[in-house]
């Protein structure tokens, strides 16, 4: 793959250089650029136009190097082993004499880590002598992008490089789990809950409402297409784009479908590109019918909620 091999380079060139740049993961494309730097994660919150106080996630090849940024602990362990790489975020305890930028996590005692699976972003991640610190590659607030051409359309030519990865695989983004104090889930992902509670032995409280405030991401509106959407819809109002989770034999332009056949995996691979394509086509509204609340089930309605508040 020579293609592949130059296109690194070229990243690594402007990463370098303090350039933020577009990556692909198997969540969601991310904004990235040298965790380690003010100039580049000021540059990331610049372009994405992100409030200052949300801190960013932290993303590492592996373990190498993890110490002299965070503590640590034996739960971390226990999901990293069973994880990692993979669409699980981990909140740790920053140590003092870190060297990501405060900008990173704003100031705050603790720092959002995670392992991309991505085979390109890895292959990035190998050849560069820091982490990479990269939130969604979408406007603040907006949906996130799954795609180069996604990508594109949020940042167009102001964006200095993007990394072409294809379709991110999962397509929604990480499970965040607090590891500090208290052990939480801070937001609903790409992983299930249930199976990070079966390594752990335990029942994780999922602390996601927007008043907890220690996930700004969580702030009620977000992973919006910027018109107005309503949830467990049972039929389509006039002017309506209608998104089903299973396809129908419905004669109607109006009529979008998740999946073939329920398949929740595939309906949150195709949720952030369908809403996309609806407020693409001049839709002014969206109706969604009842996805069923199971696995990650759980996660598109976490954000179909978040995108209603418009
Ligand atoms: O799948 C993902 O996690 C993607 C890909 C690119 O890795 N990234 C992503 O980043 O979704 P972003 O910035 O869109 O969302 C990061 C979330 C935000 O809700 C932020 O508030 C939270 O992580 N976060 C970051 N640092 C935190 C910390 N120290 N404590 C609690 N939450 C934190
Ligand atoms: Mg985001």
């Amino acid at each position: 793959m020579k293609s592949n091999h130059s296109n690194i380079k070229k990243a690594k060139k402007y990463l370098d250089n303090n350039e933020c740049i577009a990556v692909p993961t198997e969540t969601v494309y991310g904004l990235a650029g040298n965790a380690y730097s003010d100039i580049s994660v000021k540059k990331i919150f610049k372009l994405k136009k992100r409030p200052t106080n949300n801190p960013l996630i932290v993303h590492y090849y592996n373990l190498n190097g993890l110490n002299e940024d965070c503590i640590i602990n034996k739960e971390f362990k226990k999901l990293y082993k069973k994880f990692s790489p993979g669409p699980i975020t981990y909140v740790l305890k920053l140590k003092k004499n870190t060297k990501i930028s405060k900008f990173v996590t704003n100031n705050k005692n603790t720092v959002a880590i995670r392992f991309p699976k991505h085979p390109l972003i890895r292959k990035l991640l190998k050849v560069l002598n820091y982490p990479l610190a990269a939130p969604s590659a979408n406007i603040s607030s907006k949906l996130s992008s799954v795609s180069p051409a996604d990508v594109k359309e949020e940042f167009g030519k102001k964006l200095k490089y993007l990394l072409k990865g294809g379709r991110s695989s999962i397509g929604v983004e990480s499970t965040i789990i607090n590891l500090t104090n208290k052990i939480s889930i801070l937001r609903l992902g790409g992983l299930n809950v249930s199976k990070i509670n079966k390594i752990l032995k335990k029942k994780l409280l999922i602390k996601n409402k927007s008043k907890e405030k220690l996930s700004p991401g969580l702030f009620s509106l977000h992973y919006s297409p910027g018109i107005p959407l309503r949830m467990n819809a049972k039929k389509i109002n006039k002017g309506e784009a209608f998104i089903l989770i299973k396809k129908r034999k419905i004669n109607s332009k109006d009529y979008f479908f998740l999946s073939k056949n329920n398949n929740l995996i595939k309906a949150a691979k195709n949720l952030y590109p369908l809403m996309r394509k609806i407020k693409n086509r001049g839709y002014k509204k969206i109706a969604v019918e009842k996805i069923p609340n199971i696995g990650i089930g759980q996660t598109i309605n976490d954000r179909l909620k978040r995108a209603s508040k418009y």
